[in-house]
């Protein structure tokens, strides 16, 4: 190997530092692997902090009647039956253990009366099932994890962005990069790969992820060869801040609404009543008073008729959905939103259940949310396609590389119940960590190949010499080209002019100009985040040319209904030939004794 790169091996390498990298790292270093630990970011700095309302796991601490039969079943029904069964069965049966295990390592849940951890409701949720901190769960969560994968050994390598996976045969045997602060390469020679590096949001102008989420895990695996599924399903997340504009699409927790948050349009109509299927709304004024009844139990700590939930915690699909219609027709807030308000409640309830929200409004928008309602519309928050793993262990489909968390796809289908994530980034986090590190321990020493390397480096450094256009420019128009084409509802004529789109937006970006030197050039950094960025945003919208139909996050308004033969299929993505395949794959098939936990609930 070319011995003119700084070089780090290990046995086995975790890229990104999220809930489930830090997850994987924790698991492999326990097993015995050397483990190294790279992000784009400081330690810390992670998506997992925006899932701030709870880690749903089926404890059953508030509601007795819960069990992971049902959080099962609530999670498949959440993701329009689209989801791998065996994943969202493990989830299922696996996350209580993981929250447990995390209180163990330090994290401090809010308590019941009694002194267990205290669960919320959530939007799909039967139960109240979000064992949380407040609203900052997320952050208690990656602080606990930071901790405890420290403390064990792990080897962190911060602020150092991963460009290429490196290939020996088939076989994926480290990774390249380079130190955002200096722009020197290093290389990561390793005998199993991670991936655990988030989501895709940074292709959309409106969302809730930050700088980071350029979607390099997705393009890091669809470039090595690996499949991915689902990618046409994007998590538009119902509530960010809409004002003022420096803040739009930052989130607004799903626990607002948990703790009692109504929605209302410009006429003052509670309109979430009118998005329910017919079924669960007979009459509005009965409705209305079950909805308070549900609340009052809920606040005094009784346990309240999940039947009577209010409207407001239907499943994030739709209620991003429902807030886009009244804008579309006229009855939004000023600034393109809805209102959001929990002014009614006490004051003390708000600020204790709700802190970070109380700060974020007062600070960021000047609004006391204790008095007045926020104004709240739909961010892109979530990816729910990535790569195609092995349930059990975390492998993708090309040997040595696993992911995990976001960056991989099938354990929540056409949509995520809000809660979900934290806990799947646990769950398949540890499972990855394992499978990597088994792996790691069969795995011949890892030969680099000094002419992909070199390759690297001329790809990176091409930049430099390009005379096209500042990739600020074309970064912006990708954002807009996205929200405008590939947002919350889609037709085949927008989607066919987004591919038209993506396609010289590929061909801009393979010219962007890049000045100044490699220290700290954000830049520089943004002309090669593009591309992954715009490898990511053509399979979202390929697959949801090929998906002709409605389910989930997926919204065709020219296919409004779910197609069953669409229920039977995942849009699975590959490069072959260095174009893109798209190509319908069978869905796994549930067991019996699975499938009858459908029949029991019926
Ligand atoms: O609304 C929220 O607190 C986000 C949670 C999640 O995405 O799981």
């Amino acid at each position: 190997m070319s011995e003119r790169f700084e070089t780090h091996p290990s046995d086995v390498l975790v890229i990104g530092a999220g809930g489930a990298g830090l997850r994987a790292a924790i698991e492999a270093s326990a097993k015995g692997a050397r483990t190294a630990l790279v992000c784009k970011s400081l330690l810390g700095k992670a998506h997992t902090v925006m899932a701030e309302g709870g880690i749903a796991a089926a404890l059953a601490h508030v509601d007795a009647q819960d069990s992971w039969q049902t959080h099962f079943r609530d999670t498949m029904r959440g993701g329009g039956m689209l989801n791998h069964w065996r994943m969202a069965q493990l989830h299922a049966q696996e996350a209580p253990d993981r929250v447990r295990e995390l209180e163990q390592w330090g994290a401090v849940f809010d308590r019941t009366r009694d002194g267990r951890i205290l669960q919320r409701p959530f939007g799909g949720h039967t139960y109240r099932r979000l064992a949380h901190v407040g609203d900052r769960t997320g952050l208690e969560m990656i602080r606990t994890l930071q901790d405890k994968g420290v403390h064990q050994g792990i080897d962190v390598y911060m602020e150092c962005t991963v460009t290429h996976l490196l290939r020996d045969g088939d076989r994926v045997v480290g990774a390249f990069g380079y130190w955002r602060e200096s722009g020197r390469f290093v290389v990561f020679p390793a005998k199993a790969v991670v991936l655990a590096t988030g989501g895709i949001g940074k292709a959309w102008s409106v969302t809730s992820n930050s700088w980071e989420y350029t979607a390099d895990g997705h393009a890091l695996a669809y470039r090595a060869g690996a499949e991915l599924i689902d990618m046409e399903f994007v998590q538009f997340h119902p509530t960010g801040m809409v004002w003022p504009p420096g803040v739009r699409g930052i989130l607004v927790t799903e626990a607002v609404r948990a703790e009692g948050g109504i929605l209302r349009n410009s006429k003052g109509e509670r309109f979430m009543w009118r998005y329910l299927p017919e079924e669960k709304r007979p009459d509005f004024s009965k409705d209305e008073a079950q909805a308070k009844e549900w609340l009052a139990d809920h606040i005094a700590g009784r346990s309240p008729d999940f039947k009577k939930r209010p409207p407001e915690l239907s499943t994030r699909d739709n209620v991003a959905r429902a807030i886009y219609t009244e804008n579309r027709e006229g009855r939004g807030s000023p600034h393109g939103g809805v209102f959001l308000d929990v002014s009614y409640l006490p004051a003390e309830h708000v600020v204790k259940k709700l802190p970070s929200m109380y700060h974020q409004f007062k600070d960021l928008a000047d609004v006391d949310i204790t008095k007045e309602p926020m104004e709240v519309g739909p961010t892109c928050h979530y990816a729910m396609g990535g790569v195609r793993v092995d349930p059990d262990s975390g492998k993708s489909t090309v040997p040595g590389l696993f992911a995990a968390g976001e960056v991989s796809g099938g354990m929540h289908g056409a949509n995520r119940l809000g809660g979900n994530s934290l806990s799947d980034l646990l769950v398949f986090g540890r499972r990855a960590g394992l499978g990597a590190a088994e792996a790691a321990g069969k795995a011949p020493a890892p030969k680099i190949d000094a002419d992909a390397t070199a390759a690297a480096e001329r790809e990176l450094l091409a930049f430099f010499a390009n005379t096209g256009e500042d990739p600020y420019a074309i970064h912006h128009d990708l954002q807009e080209a996205m929200q405008a084409l590939v947002g919350i509802f889609r037709t085949q004529e927008d989607l066919e002019k987004s591919v038209g789109k993506l396609e010289e937006l590929r061909a801009r970006a393979s010219r962007a100009r890049v000045t100044g030197s490699r220290l700290y050039n954000p830049g520089w950094h943004l002309a090669f985040d593009l591309r992954n960025m715009i490898d990511a945003a053509e399979m979202v919208a390929r697959a949801a040319l090929e998906r002709q139909e409605s389910r989930g996050a997926h919204s065709r308004l020219d296919f409004p209904k779910a197609d069953p033969a669409f229920g039977k299929v995942n849009i699975s993505i590959r490069r072959r030939d260095g174009g893109m395949e798209v190509v319908r794959t069978a869905l796994p098939a549930m067991p019996e004794e699975m499938r009858k936990l459908f029949e029991e609930k019926k």
